[in-house]
């Protein structure tokens, strides 16, 4: 583990502990693929109540307050949020009781990569958001699909104003696809830069096991 990393992320939260550097709003790629996931979950005319009942399992990896696992809890996704700071896990179990998404939540204050590589679970969908300098999360992250698992991976792109210090490595697309190519059995649906609003461009991974 970067235990400098895990330092300034821990003096991040405590200074703000509710918030993320990201925004408070769900990326809005995950938000299209949880509803196209919960459409495939519940016939047509059910409604909201039926819709995940399928139980599908997802991981939120450095989920830092929480603001993507909420959007997975609330779609009907058993959930666990992982992340080394303990201050943000905190910070999202409170959230997450106050405004009650804790249902089939599962916090987790620890490394990625070291739970990544000690856990035998494999999930339906695996989230990775903004994850920068934590080498071969990326591949970590894929070895965790379920057969039919989907992989929602996003970065800040090199170029992009907003995102890590200069001294954190930013992957560009060309390297995003070799670290996925790694990993037998994966298919890539999408792979591309995006940008949102003026200050950022992100590279968006959308990928699925089998
Ligand atoms: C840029 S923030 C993104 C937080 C969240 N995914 C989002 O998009 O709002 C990166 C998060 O990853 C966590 N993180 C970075 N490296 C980690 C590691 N090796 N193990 C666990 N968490 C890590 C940080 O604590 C931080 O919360």
């Amino acid at each position: 583990m970067d235990t400098d990393e895990r330092m300034n992320w821990e003096a991040r939260y405590a200074q703000a502990p509710e918030t993320s550097v990201e925004g408070a709003e769900p990326d809005r790629e995950l938000l299209a693929l949880l509803t196209e996931i919960t459409r495939q979950d519940a016939p047509s005319d059910a409604g909201p109540a039926v819709r995940g009942a399928a139980a599908r399992t997802a991981v939120d990896l450095g989920s830092g307050t929480g603001r993507n696992t909420r959007a997975l809890v609330e779609a009907g996704l058993r959930t666990t949020a992982v992340d080394f700071s303990p201050t943000a896990i905190a910070a999202l179990w409170k959230r997450a009781l106050a405004e009650g998404w804790d249902r089939g939540l599962l916090g987790i204050t620890g490394d990625l990569m070291e739970w990544m590589e000690s856990t035998a679970e494999h999930y339906d969908l695996v989230v990775g958001a903004y994850l920068h300098g934590v080498d071969g999360a990326l591949e970590g992250a894929l070895r965790l699909l379920r057969p039919g698992g989907r992989l929602l991976w996003t970065t800040h792109a090199p170029e992009s104003p907003h995102g890590p210090p200069p001294h954190v490595p930013r992957p560009d697309v060309d390297a995003v696809r070799a670290e996925a190519a790694r990993v037998p059995g994966i298919t890539v649906e999408r792979l591309d830069r995006t940008g949102r609003g003026t200050h950022t461009v992100d590279i968006v991974l959308l990928a699925r096991r089998g």
